[in-house]
C-alpha cells in the first residue's frame, strides 16, 4: 500500500475507470464548451466524485486523459500539488434527529462519562474546504482538500479573497482551515451580470465558488465575490487552544472571519442540539449563504483527542445534513419561453407547491435533450428540488403515477412567438429563433436596452416595455423615442403624472455615455466591460460602426470569436439604420476617464498590494489618460508590481512585459 492507501487497479477497475472518464468528459463538454448541461449539478458531482475517489483509492489507472486533472479545458497540472502537514479528514454524516441521539450516546459510552459533555453546533456551509497555511506571519500557500493527503496550490486566487488576512501578528506556523463560498444574493447578482453579457450561469454558488478557485488566472476570481469562514485548524506552533470555541475566538482574533456567534451553539444538552438542528434548518432559506446541514463537535480539545478517529473521520463530530429540499408535484404545462438570444428554453409550469418555504410554479427543463433524457411530459408527477437553494429543478419523473395516454413533449419546430422557422447552431444543443423582430426577442433586447446599467429608463418597467410592443407602440430600440403622450394615453391605468414621469425618464436617458449605448445594443458577448474598452477605443458610435476585424481584435480581451460575432451584428443593414437613427437621439458625455493625458497610449495593470488602495492606483492610471487591462498579454504596457505579487509578474517576464514599481509609475505622472 502506498502512503495514501492505494491499491492496484484490476481489469475491471481499469475498465470502469475508463467508462466514468468518458461519462464525466461528455458532460463536461456539455457544460463548459457547449454551455448546455444535461445532468443536474449534484449529478455531475456525485460522478465526478465517485471518478475521484476511483482515482485515489487505486494505483496504475491512466490519468493522462483524466478529466479529473482537468477544470474548464485549463489543465489542472498547472497547480502544484502539495501536501498538507496534517491529513485533511472529512466528516460523518448522519441526517436527522435520531442521528443526534445515537452520536450523543456514542460519544458518552465511549469516554464512559455519564456527566455531561459540552457540544459546539455549528453551521455546515455548503461550499469548498481550504487551508491556509501561514509561516512567519505570512499566508505562504493556499490548498484545496484535494484527496486529504494532498491538495491544490490555489494561493493566486485566495490571496485575491480580501477578508483574508495576508499578514498576521502570530509569527509561527498556523494552519487555518476552514470555507471558501459565495453569499448567495452576490451569486444572483453575479450570474445576471454573465447572462447579460451572454455568457455562462453558474447553477449554484458551490459551483460557482469551486469553479473560480480552480481557474488558472487570478483576475477571475479577483472579480468574484468569494468568501471565506474559519472553523478548524491543521498544524500549528506557539500558540494554544482548549476547545472549538476556543479556536474560533482566538481566529477572530487573528482577524480571520469566522462564523457569527449568533449561528453557534454551545451546550450540553441534546435537547437543545436537536432544537438547535430543527430551528437552523427553517431558517435555512433565509441565511446569506448556502448551508447543507450543520456540524456537531465536542467543544474541549482534550476530550476530542480522547475520542480520536474511526475510519477516516473524526469520532468527536459529526455533520447532520438536512433532506434536501424537495416536493412531489404535476406539470400541468410545458411552455416555451424566448430570449433576447432567441434561445428557446421550454419551461414546466407546475401545481404550486412549497419547497423550503418558498412556493414553486415553474422550473426550466433547459433544452430537448435533457427532456429526453428525463422524459418529462405534461402531466407527469415530478419530484422538483431548490438546486442550491435557489433554482428550482425537476428531478425526477415518478413514472407510475403517469396518465395513460402521455405523450412525449417534443418542442416545436417554429418560434412560438413569431412563427419563424428555429433551428440549432452547430455545436449547440438549445434552439433559436433567429428572427430580429420575433416580438419575444424584442421585448428581451428592450427589456435589457432600458435597464439601470444600459440606457437606465427608470419608470419604463418590463410590464410596459410588453404593453409598448404587444400595443405595436414600439418595434425598435429608437421607437422609444418617438413615444408621446397620446401613444401612452392608450395603454390601460395610466394617468398623466406617470405618462410625465414616463417620458421624463425616456428623455433622461438621451445623455448617456457611448460605453453604455454600446452595452445597452445587446450585442452578443458584450457585456459592461467589453463595451467601455470597445468606447474607448473606438471614441465615436460612427467609428465603432465602421470597425474591422484586425482592428478590433487590437481591443483590450476581445478575440476572433467575440470580434466575429461584433461585426456580424455590425454588417447587418436592419442594424447598422436603427444605430443610425438612435445615435440621433444621444448626447454623448465625455466618459469619466481622461482619453489624453501623460499616458495616453499606454495600459496597465496592478498585481500585488501597493502603499495606496486599488481604486486610488486605478484612479490615477484613468485621470491620467492610461488604460486599465484586467490580464497580463502582449498587449499589456506596464504591469505595476506590489508586494507578493504573484503569478502575474511571472507571466509578464515571460511574455516581455514592463514590470514597475508603485514609485516609477509614479515618476511616470510626475
Ligand atoms: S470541520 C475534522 N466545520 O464539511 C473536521 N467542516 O466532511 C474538519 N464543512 O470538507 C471539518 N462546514 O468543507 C467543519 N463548520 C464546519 C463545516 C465543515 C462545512 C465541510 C468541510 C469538509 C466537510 C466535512
Amino acid at each position: 500500500m502506498s502512503k495514501s492507501g492505494k491499491t492496484a487497479a484490476t481489469a475491471q477497475i481499469q475498465r470502469k475507470h475508463s467508462e466514468l472518464k468518458e461519462r464525466v468528459n461528455y458532460h463536461n463538454e456539455r457544460y463548459h464548451t457547449l454551455d448546455k448541461p444535461e445532468i443536474s449539478d449534484y449529478d455531475f458531482d456525485q460522478m465526478f466524485t465517485e471518478l475521484l475517489t476511483l482515482e485515489s483509492e487505486h494505483n496504475g489507472l491512466d490519468l493522462s486523459d483524466s478529466p479529473t486533472q482537468r477544470v474548464g479545458g485549463d489543465a489542472i497540472a498547472a497547480f502544484k500539488k502539495v501536501d498538507h502537514r496534517l491529513p485533511m479528514i472529512s466528516l460523518s454524516n448522519s441526517y436527522s434527529e435520531e442521528d443526534i441521539k445515537e452520536f450523543n450516546a456514542r460519544i458518552k459510552k465511549f469516554l464512559r462519562n455519564d456527566s455531561d459533555v459540552e457540544y459546539f453546533a455549528e453551521l455546515k456551509l455548503d461550499g469548498l474546504s481550504m487551508e491556509l497555511v501561514y509561516e512567519e506571519g505570512q499566508l505562504v500557500r493556499a490548498l484545496t482538500r484535494g484527496d486529504g493527503v494532498t491538495g491544490e496550490d490555489v494561493t493566486h486566487n485566495v490571496k485575491t479573497i480580501k477578508s483574508i488576512p495576508l499578514k498576521i501578528s502570530h509569527k509561527k506556523l498556523l494552519e487555518v482551515r476552514g470555507e471558501i463560498l459565495i453569499n448567495k444574493a452576490d451569486f444572483v447578482e453575479m450570474n445576471q451580470a454573465y447572462e447579460e453579457a451572454g455568457q455562462m450561469v453558474f447553477a449554484n454558488p458551490r459551483n460557482a465558488a469551486a469553479g473560480t478557485i480552480r481557474q488558472l488566472d487570478p483576475k477571475i476570481a479577483a472579480s468574484r465575490p468569494l468568501q471565506f469562514f474559519a472553523y478548524a485548524l491543521g498544524a500549528y506552533e506557539g500558540i494554544t487552544f482548549d476547545s472549538q470555541s476556543d479556536i474560533e475566538d482566538k481566529l477572530a482574533k487573528l482577524k480571520f472571519p469566522v462564523m457569527d456567534r449568533k449561528f453557534t451553539t454551545t451546550t450540553s444538552s441534546e435537547d437543545d442540539l436537536i432544537n438547535y438542528y430543527q430551528k437552523i434548518n427553517k431558517e435555512r432559506s433565509q441565511l446569506p449563504f448556502d448551508i447543507d446541514g450543520i456540524v456537531i463537535k465536542v467543544n474541549p480539545l482534550a476530550l476530542q483527542d480522547d475520542l480520536g478517529m474511526v475510519a477516516r473521520s473524526p469520532r468527536w463530530a459529526t455533520a447532520v445534513k438536512f433532506q434536501p429540499e424537495q416536493a412531489q408535484t404535476v406539470i400541468e404545462n410545458i411552455v416555451l419561453q424566448v430570449g433576447r438570444t432567441g434561445a428557446i428554453t421550454p419551461v414546466a409550469i407546475m401545481k404550486p407547491v412549497k419547497v423550503g418555504g418558498v412556493t414553486i410554479t415553474n422550473a426550466t427543463l433547459h433544452n430537448q435533450d435533457e427532456i429526453d433524457r428525463k422524459d418529462i411530459r405534461i402531466g407527469d408527477t415530478v419530484i422538483i428540488q431548490r438546486a442550491g437553494d435557489v433554482i428550482p429543478q425537476v428531478v425526477d419523473v415518478v413514472t407510475s403515477l403517469r396518465p395513460k395516454n402521455s405523450e412525449k413533449f417534443i418542442i416545436a419546430s417554429n418560434c412560438p412567438t413569431c412563427g419563424s422557422k428555429v433551428t440549432k447552431e452547430p455545436e449547440e444543443v438549445v434552439l433559436r429563433c433567429h428572427n430580429p423582430f420575433c416580438k419575444s426577442v424584442l421585448i428581451g433586447s428592450l427589456i435589457h436596452f432600458v435597464s439601470r446599467r444600459a440606457m437606465n429608463m427608470e419608470k419604463v418597467g418590463d410590464k410596459l416595455v410588453e404593453a409598448f410592443v404587444e400595443k405595436e407602440l414600439v418595434k425598435s430600440f429608437s421607437d422609444l423615442y418617438k413615444l408621446t403622450a397620446k401613444d401612452i394615453q392608450t395603454l390601460d391605468r395610466q394617468g398623466e403624472k406617470s405618462i410625465e414621469n414616463i417620458l421624463n425618464s425616456i428623455e433622461k436617458s438621451k445623455q448617456t455615455t457611448l460605453a453604455k449605448f454600446i452595452y445597452a445594443l445587446g450585442i452578443r458577448f458584450v457585456g459592461e466591460q467589453t463595451a467601455k474598452l470597445l468606447a474607448d477605443h473606438y471614441g465615436t458610435i460612427e467609428n465603432f460602426m465602421q470597425a474591422e476585424a484586425e482592428e478590433l481584435e487590437k481591443v483590450p480581451e476581445i478575440g476572433e470569436k467575440v470580434s466575429a460575432t461584433i461585426l456580424k451584428w455590425l454588417h447587418d443593414k436592419r442594424m447598422q439604420t436603427e444605430v443610425k437613427t438612435l445615435a440621433k437621439f444621444m448626447t454623448f458625455e465625455a466618459p469619466k476617464r481622461k482619453l489624453e493625458g501623460k499616458l495616453s497610449g499606454m495600459s496597465f495593470l496592478v498585481t500585488g498590494t501597493l502603499p495606496v488602495k486599488r481604486d486610488v492606483a486605478h484612479e490615477k492610471i484613468e485621470e491620467n489618460g492610461g488604460k486599465l487591462l484586467s490580464g497580463v498579454s502582449a498587449k499589456l504596457s506596464y504591469l505595476i508590481v506590489g508586494e507578493d505579487p504573484g503569478s502575474k509578474a511571472d507571466k509578464a517576464q515571460s511574455v516581455g512585459v514592463k514590470i514597475i514599481s508603485w514609485e516609477e509609475f509614479l515618476e511616470l505622472i510626475k
